[in-house]
Order: structure tokens, then C-alpha cells, then sequence
């Protein structure tokens, strides 16, 4: 073999391992064959029959192939071609009926579990959040607990959610890629999705699963994330309970960004309890309440600390490009008013 050919075949084969061994990784966030929800496991159970199936037709397949490329290939001192067959009845029935059968054994559980999950919960047996897709980032409004709020999709464990899904821009698709399958998010029209929580672990704060907005909607498409979090059901009822009460307005830095808040912010957003949320329609920004609470900010674009949020306050296309909010031209005093506001006076402790 010259050298050339021995550069490929390494590379080629450097390449295949990598591809192969990063399915090694253990549980990542966006992780699909590591369900935690029935309706996951249901879709985990289609996609392995759909896979496994995959392999065995790509050996059954390729292995001939590479038997009869080697066992048939011109020698030297051939000097004809070898018989030529036109047309075997038993092998063209065979290879009919074999991608039949093996398309009703992926069909048939594939049509039971579409079914299964398109089905509701009987009314009055599951909360129903409301799940509205923005360029770029989820809005969520609880109806039965009157609380709106923000890229963390806040949920009580083990219990039956009814979300209603609906945009108010372009088409978006909401995904938890461990809860299941994805939904569009369409405006004017409205999808439902149906899930049984899982159990939520010991963790105080609850259980963090992250969602990604799956369909391309424009300049932040990859920067529309948001986070599921699942909590014991007294925690979720501290959470609910907790949510609407008005910050704690403290220091003298918090009372400047309340006023500034209540000159400017509140043309566009609203935290509960304040005079912000009374101004009647919809706010075409994020719900501020119980900010100080959030992991992450630009839904799901940073970690929520200070630094960042400086950032994002100063000019939001510098971390989120197209952001409505943009440069709102406050200076670096007004900024740190703002956040101070925004993110310490509406911790809760739920
Ligand atoms: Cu919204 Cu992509």
C-alpha cells in the first residue's frame, strides 16, 4: 500500500471512531436516549426498534457487497465476464416482502405511540401551562395559578401537564430533548402536548432539563433556549405561592433602579406585584418577577450573574443579535440600578 492511501485510511477510520465514541458520553443536557419521562421512554423504545433494524440491514446489506466485490473481481488472465442473470422471481418476492415486514415492525409501534401521546388527560385532571414562542425566547403563563413567566418552565413532579403551544411571531418548535418529542409553535393556532412529570430528585431548586427552540426562526434561532425545572410538589406549591408577591426593594442602588425601572423598563416588561404589571396588555418583553431566581438570562443564552447581566442591560445585541431591547443608551450607574433591582429585590425563598 503506498503511504497516500495508508494518510486516508487513517484518517477515515480517526474520523469514524470519534463520530462513534462521542455517543460515549454519559447524560448530556440535550441527551435524547436518556428519557426521564414516560412519554420519552415510549419514543426512546420506537427509535431503538427503528435503529436496531438500521444495523441489521446495513450488515445484511454491506457484507455481500464487500464478500462478492473481493470473490468476483477481475483477475489477471480473465478473459470473459462472468454468467449474466436477468430476473429470479423467489429473490425479487424476498426482497419485497423482507422491507415490508420490517416496515410494519417499525409502523405499527410508531402508530401507538402518536396516538398514545396525542391523547388528553381527562379534563380537570392536569395543569395547563400555556407556552408561547417570541424571537427569541418562551413565555409561560399558568392560567389556574394566574403566574406568567419566563424561559424556565417551572413544574410539580408526577403530575399530568397539559401545555398549550402557540407563537407570537414566526414558527418556533418547543423541545426538552429528555422529555420527549418536539412541537411547533405556530401563530394563530395552537398545539397541545401532553406529559406526566418525573419525579423530581432531592435537589433544593429542583431539577434543571434544558429546551432548545428546534425550528429556525431568525438571527437567534441557536440562542432561544429555556429550562424545564421539575420540583417536589410542596416546593412548586412554595414556588406558585411566592411568585406574584412584590420585591423587596432595600437599598438605596435597588430604589434608583426601581424608578428607572418604572420609567423605562416597564414599557416592555412587568414584574408582579408592581405597578408595571397593571398596565393592561400584553408586554412584548420577558416577565421580569422572580428574576433573581433564574439560572440563566437572554433565555438560556448566560449564566445569570452580574457581569452578564451588565452586559445584557448595556446592549443585549451584544450577547443576543436582533434583540428587541438593544442599546437603550443608560449609563454604566443606571445599568447597575437596573440589575440591582431586576435581580437582587426578587429573590424569593420558596
Ligand atoms: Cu425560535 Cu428557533
Amino acid at each position: 500500500m503506498n503511504a497516500k492511501l495508508v494518510k486516508y485510511l487513517v484518517g477515515i477510520v480517526s474520523v469514524g471512531l470519534g463520530a462513534l465514541l462521542s455517543g460515549c458520553f454519559d447524560v448530556v443536557p440535550m441527551t435524547t436516549v436518556h428519557p426521564v419521562t414516560q412519554e420519552g421512554a415510549d419514543i426512546m423504545t420506537v427509535y431503538k426498534i427503528t435503529t436496531w433494524i438500521s444495523v441489521a440491514i446495513f450488515f445484511a446489506v454491506s457484507i455481500p457487497i464487500c464478500i462478492a466485490l473481493y470473490r468476483f473481481r477481475e483477475k489477471p488472465g480473465d478473459e470473459s465476464i462472468p454468467e449474466q442473470v436477468h430476473g429470479n422471481a423467489f429473490l425479487e418476492f424476498l426482497w419485497t416482502v423482507i422491507p415490508v415486514v420490517l416496515l410494519l415492525i417499525i409502523a405499527i409501534p410508531t402508530w401507538q405511540v402518536i396516538f398514545k401521546q396525542a391523547k388528553p388527560f381527562p379534563e380537570g385532571q392536569s395543569l395547563k401551562v400555556e407556552v408561547i414562542g417570541h424571537q427569541w425566547w418562551w413565555e409561560f403563563r399558568y392560567p389556574e395559578l394566574g403566574i406568567v413567566t419566563a424561559n424556565e418552565l417551572h413544574l410539580p413532579e408526577n403530575t399530568n401537564i397539559t401545555l398549550d403551544l402557540t407563537s407570537a411571531d414566526v414558527i418556533h418548535s418547543f423541545w426538552v430533548p429528555r422529555f420527549g418529542g418536539k412541537v411547533d409553535t405556530v401563530p394563530g393556532h395552537n398545539n397541545p402536548m401532553y406529559w406526566v412529570t418525573p419525579t423530581a430528585s432531592d435537589t433544593p431548586g429542583g431539577d434543571y432539563y434544558q429546551g432548545q427552540c428546534v425550528e429556525l426562526c431568525g438571527l437567534s434561532h441557536a440562542l432561544m433556549r429555556f429550562q424545564a425545572v421539575i420540583h417536589k410538589k410542596d416546593e412548586f406549591d412554595r414556588w406558585a405561592k411566592t411568585y406574584n408577591e412584590p420585591p423587596k426593594v432595600v437599598t438605596s442602588l435597588e430604589k434608583k433602579g426601581d424608578q428607572i425601572f418604572h420609567t423605562i423598563c416597564q414599557a416592555c416588561h412587568a414584574i408582579s406585584g408592581t405597578a408595571s404589571a397593571q398596565i393592561p396588555g400584553p408586554k412584548i418583553g420577558p416577565d421580569l418577577s422572580n428574576f433573581g431566581n433564574r439560572r440563566t438570562l437572554g433565555a438560556g443564552t448566560l449564566e445569570n450573574n452580574q457581569e452578564n447581566l451588565f452586559k445584557w442591560v448595556k446592549d443585549s445585541t451584544s450577547v443576543k443579535p436582533g434583540s428587541l431591547m438593544g442599546n437603550l443608551g443608560l449609563d454604566d450607574e443606571s445599568v447597575r440600578a437596573v440589575n440591582a433591582y431586576i435581580r437582587n429585590s426578587t429573590v424569593k425563598v420558596y
